[in-house]
């Protein structure tokens, strides 16, 4: 069993600090996010805008892409943390849920939390109950 509040607690200054690195001069909506492995390495992103709107990059996606890109293994990210300055635990956005629902682990868990207590969490059935598999384009 993975012990996802442990791992939260870890990863929130992770992704508090990465956060305070976020590129957001059109929204001012700084979030941070960060995701643990099974092998206890941590990734952390932040949100990338770009004048050209469509361009913009979550946080999400940002720490799931660098965990990769470090060598994480697809599946084996079992905890994500958002974090978002203010005293909302925000969702994520439909399209981080399809890239966490195909890189992170069956029994993962994606926490949501702030600088206040207000704290949610979503196991991957909750955040994206009917998923776009991909697995005929593997064969
Ligand atoms: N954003 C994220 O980083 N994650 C989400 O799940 C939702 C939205 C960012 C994108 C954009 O830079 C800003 O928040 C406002 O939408």
């Amino acid at each position: 069993m993975i012990d996802h509040e442990a791992a939260a607690s870890r990863l929130k200054p992770h992704a508090v600090r990465a956060a305070g690195f976020s590129y957001s001069p059109y929204s001012h909506f700084r979030v941070g996010a960060a995701v643990i492995s099974d092998a206890g390495k941590i990734y952390a992103g932040c949100n990338v805008e770009n004048g050209s709107f469509g361009l913009t990059q979550c946080a999400e996606r940002t720490a799931l892409t660098a965990a990769i890109a470090q060598g994480a293994a697809p599946g084996s990210l079992s905890t994500l943390l958002i974090y978002i300055p203010g005293d909302t635990a925000h969702a994520p956005c439909g399209a981080c849920r399809q890239v966490m629902n195909e890189l992170m682990s069956e029994d993962s868990l994606v926490l949501s939390c702030c600088d206040g207590d207000a704290v949610q969490a979503w196991t991957r059935a909750e955040y994206l109950p009917d998923p776009f598999v991909p697995d005929t384009l593997l064969k």
